[in-house]
């Protein structure tokens, strides 16, 4: 380049062109970005008040019989030949809440998950089983009160 090039202005449409040029570019390439990310859900504190106190009662539970507790704490109280357990209702692919489908399992209205009775998963997207919690019968009256920040083996029954 020589010096009279360097002293030349560069024509201003030209300029103003390549401007919206490269800004235009810019713009259309946050937008496809941000459109092909994939949302991360916040992440939730810990439940400051963990232990969950039922109104039922041990002698309550049957084989076959699932109490919906999403609104306390995310949970299912069910019962099995086994015996009492509860399972967390926070679906392992991305945490939507999984629906009782009553003796036959949960499904995940979000992406079509589906697990069995005792939280296994039966039909992905989900890979990992629904979480088991710990059941204890307290007080006098043997209510049932399940601890959500709990994990417990899946075999473990009250
Ligand atoms: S969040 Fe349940 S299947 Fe995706």
């Amino acid at each position: 380049m020589t010096p009279e090039q360097l002293l030349d202005p560069v024509p201003v449409a030209s300029s103003r062109r390549a401007f919206c040029a490269t800004a235009c570019a810019l713009l259309a390439g946050t937008a496809l970005h941000g459109r092909t990310q994939t949302p991360v859900a916040p992440e939730k504190p810990p439940d400051p008040q963990p232990l969950k106190l039922t109104e039922v009662t041990r002698d309550e539970m049957k084989p076959g019989k699932v109490l919906d507790y999403r609104k306390l704490g995310a949970f299912y109280l069910a019962a099995d030949d086994r015996g009492i357990f509860a399972l967390t209702a926070i679906c392992t692919h991305r945490g939507c809440l999984v629906l009782s489908e009553g003796p036959s399992g949960f499904g995940c209205p979000c992406h079509d998950s589906a697990y069995n009775f005792q939280g296994e998963v039966t039909e992905g997207p989900a890979k990992l089983p629904l979480r088991h919690l710990e059941v204890k019968a307290v007080g006098s009256r043997d209510l049932l009160q399940v601890d959500v920040s709990s994990t417990v083996p899946p075999e473990v029954r009250l």
